[in-house]
């Protein structure tokens, strides 16, 4: 069922990967962990503010390219000079100031930052925040990033209880899943005390290099994941196929990638990345090459929307309309892959599903993950309107096999991405963990 220029493909991307996995095995050993990392240091306007020139000094001297954005309020308390100087970068202030460029840097900068660091965090841009209002450089640049965020808030200790305040920590931290790295509790600076100074530098620049870090948490794992819509041939011209883009797969790729792990993605979609690649069609060639490399791996993740039948014949010749009258064509099943291999599963792998479901979602989700044998599956409702199937956003409930119930509410592709990658390092180190636990009963025995 495979054409002849599929296979070169598949035989080319193969000999690609080889030559891939040396290179990435010449980088690991200058890995860094906060070199060619971009930091936004956003600095909100309390007495803190000061704080963040040895944040930044502190940050930039780890290796991270650290880039200044002050609020109005931040610039009664701080100077642009101060933390230029720290940084070795252009502080920025106003969000309608000029570039040398058509595109506004502000917004090439939110997009390239590895993270956005707000220290110190006020109540007043915590209730921005939470509310999605963008009205200064700092707000608009974090609502227009993809980047992962961090808060250090700092305030008066009875700011920092007040409901509205806690409300807004809570919609942070669970709804857009920013980390909060928690105020200490001591005098501030009005003379009151209790909880509400901001954390100490040290705990910052710690939280945030362990952030940075716990990206590259699947150093050493190799993870397979799928992408796209397969094509099930009809004849030399037509296919079978379906509305899957492949941006679901992709961003779970890219995600991995940027965590360490040596990616292998198997895709429907040509796409040009520094990891492997392999380009399918068929059911069948997915099948091929994910039970080739699925032995080898750590885990497998089949965002992919795999035809689950195809034209029982496939005529070699383009079907004429002078054939026939009307055209019949019978299908026959595909393999379910996803299926196969969690019944093959070892117990140090781990196999997640994606499921597209236009009614029962939970109900439907949670029966493939138990009769898939999965460790993990993400239902996304394809009924949604811009959500799904081509689109760059998802929302999806992820039911594991532990116990796990979570729902996520609309968020680009990338974001859900990420927090799926959260999932599969704790997953992972779990395995890793009674590896290790074994090993040890192992050695005590003998
Ligand atoms: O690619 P995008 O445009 O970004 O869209 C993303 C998506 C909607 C395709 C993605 O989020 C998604 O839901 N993927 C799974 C689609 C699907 O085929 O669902 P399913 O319920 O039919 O299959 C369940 C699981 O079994 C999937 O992991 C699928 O990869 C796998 N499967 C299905 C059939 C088959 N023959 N073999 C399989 O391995």
């Amino acid at each position: 069922m495979k054409s002849k220029g599929q296979t070169k493909s598949t035989e080319a991307a193969s000999a690609r990967r080889k030559s891939k996995v040396k290179s990435n095995k010449e980088s690991f050993e200058t890995f860094a962990p906060l070199e060619n990392k971009t930091i936004v240091l956003g600095v909100s306007g309390g007495i803190a503010a000061y704080k963040a020139c040895d944040v930044a000094s502190m940050l930039r001297r780890a290796g991270a390219d650290v880039h200044a954005v002050l609020t109005p309020n931040a610039r009664e308390f701080i100077t642009p000079l101060s933390l230029t100087t720290m940084t070795r970068n252009p502080t920025h202030c106003e969000q309608y100031e000029q570039s040398s460029s058509w595109k506004p840097e502000h917004i090439d900068l939110a997009k390239k930052a590895d993270l956005i660091l707000i220290a110190p965090a006020t109540a007043d841009i915590l209730a921005k925040l939470a509310g999605g209002i963008c009205d200064d450089l700092l707000t608009s640049m974090v609502l227009a990033s993809q980047a992962k965020v961090m808060v250090a808030p700092a305030m008066n200790p009875t700011m920092y209880g007040h409901p509205a305040t806690r409300r807004n920590l809570d919609i942070l931290q669970n709804t857009f899943r920013y980390d909060v790295i928690s105020p200490e509790f001591g005098e501030v600076a009005c003379g009151d005390v209790g909880s509400g100074k901001m954390a100490s530098v040290e705990s910052i620049t710690a939280a945030v290099a362990s952030r940075l870090l716990a990206h590259k948490t699947l150093m050493g794992k190799k993870v397979l994941v799928t992408a796209g819509g397969t094509r099930e041939p009809i004849d030399p011209v037509r296919f079978i196929g379906n509305r899957s883009s492949g941006k679901m797969g992709i961003a779970m790729a890219d995600a991995l990638a940027g965590r360490g792990a040596d990616v292998i993605l198997v895709s429907t979609v040509e796409v040009n990345r520094a990891y492997n690649v392999l380009v399918v069609e068929t059911a069948h060639d997915m099948q091929e090459v994910v039970e080739a490399e699925f032995d080898n791996c750590d885990a497998l993740v089949m965002t992919a929307a795999v035809a689950d039948f195809r034209p029982l014949r496939v005529t070699s010749h383009k079907i004429k309309k002078s054939e026939s009258g009307d055209l019949v064509l019978e299908l026959t099943q595909n393999p379910d892959i996803l299926d196969l291999l969690g019944r093959i599963k070892r117990k140090d792998q781990v196999v997640i599903g994606f499921a597209a479901e236009s009614e029962g979602l939970l109900t439907h989700a949670a029966d493939k993950l138990q009769r898939k044998n999965l460790d993990m599956i993400i239902g996304n409702d394809i009924t949604v309107p811009d959500i799904g199937f081509g689109s760059d956003d998802n929302a999806v409930i992820i039911l594991g096999s532990d116990g796990v119930r979570e729902s996520l509410p609309r968020m680009p592709k990338r974001a859900i991405a990420e927090h799926l990658c959260d999932h599969l390092v704790e997953l992972i180190a779990r395995i890793d963990e009674s590896k290790a636990e074994e090993e040890r009963d192992a050695g005590d025995e003998g």
